[in-house]
């Protein structure tokens, strides 16, 4: 933490799906460094309550951190651009976007059939978050990175990513297509000084379901272990990690090989 706080004061990040799991404690922990956050969400609800709170958490306004609540939906163009034009306007750079929105379609929309049943609209949410989403968010936050002469992209991929999921399909394959897209920005953003990584967890304790997954360490993760995990790799002590996609998943996926 103290190595973030050096890290991270001052900087301006763009993190979507900030209004609950990991991407909440992403933007809790980056505010407490000093960072200024545009904390994007579908959920204008959580949005506004998890902004004003952590505007009024100590650690925050000592530290001179913020949190900015910006209604976003990830597969809307108009709104990634509306983002990216936030963090510039109110705090005149854009360091960091970490893109936490995303989900398994069958669980979100209550949709638990094979994919040979799955309505077109499951099909749509479950690319469209997870896959159009990304791309929209790093095609509005590249700019401001490239003028800027440096940046850094988090992709937030999965294990389904290599193991695939009968019912929710789009999942696994978005975060699939995510593992190319981290080397495709890595590609576009060297030459401007900028990185791209993908953090594929197992299971994380976000919700109590997670629990029942199985790992080789026989638990799932806590959201803190993994959000520590990308602070450490979106800091200077990750400088030479780019277009890499990084497995924390308790050894789950050993346990299909
Ligand atoms: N929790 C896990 O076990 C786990 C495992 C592997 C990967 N992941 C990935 O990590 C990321 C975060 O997971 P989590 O469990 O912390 O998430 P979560 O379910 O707690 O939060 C997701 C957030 O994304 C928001 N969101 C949904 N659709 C959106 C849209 N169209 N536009 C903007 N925001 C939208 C939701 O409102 C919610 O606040 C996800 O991409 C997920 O796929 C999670």
């Amino acid at each position: 933490m103290e190595l973030f706080k050096t890290e991270f004061a001052g900087k301006v990040a763009v993190i979507t799906g900030a209004a609950s799991g990991m991407g909440l404690l992403a933007t809790r922990e980056l505010a407490a460094c000093g960072a200024k956050v545009v904390m994007c969400d579908v959920n204008e609800g959580a949005l506004a309550r998890e902004a004003a709170a952590i505007a009024e958490a100590q650690e925050v306004r000592e530290s001179a951190g913020a949190a900015a609540p910006c209604p976003c939906d990830v597969r809307h163009w108009e709104d990634a651009q509306k983002a990216a034009a936030i963090a510039l306007e109110r705090f005149g750079r854009l360091d960091f976007l970490f893109s936490f929105a995303g989900g398994n379609e069958a669980r979100v929309c209550n949709s638990h059939v094979p994919f040979h049943e799955q309505p077109r609209e499951v099909i749509d949410w479950g690319l469209d978050v997870n896959l159009r989403g990304p791309i929209y968010m790093a095609r509005a936050c590249l700019p401001a990175m490239v003028a800027q002469k440096g940046g850094v992209v988090c992709l937030l991929g999965s294990v389904t990513g290599f193991e695939g999921d009968g019912s929710g399909a789009m999942y696994g394959t978005a975060k699939s297509g995510l593992f190319n897209f981290t080397k495709a920005l890595a590609k576009d953003g060297a030459p401007h000084g900028i990185r791209a990584f993908c953090v594929s967890p197992g299971p994380v304790l976000t919700r109590p379901g997670m629990a029942g997954m199985k790992t080789l360490l026989g638990r799932a993760a806590d959201p803190s272990e993994v959000v520590d995990f990308i602070l450490y790799l979106a800091s200077s002590k990750g400088a030479f990690v780019t277009g890499s996609n990084h497995l924390i998943d308790g050894g789950r996926l050993c346990l299909s090989c």
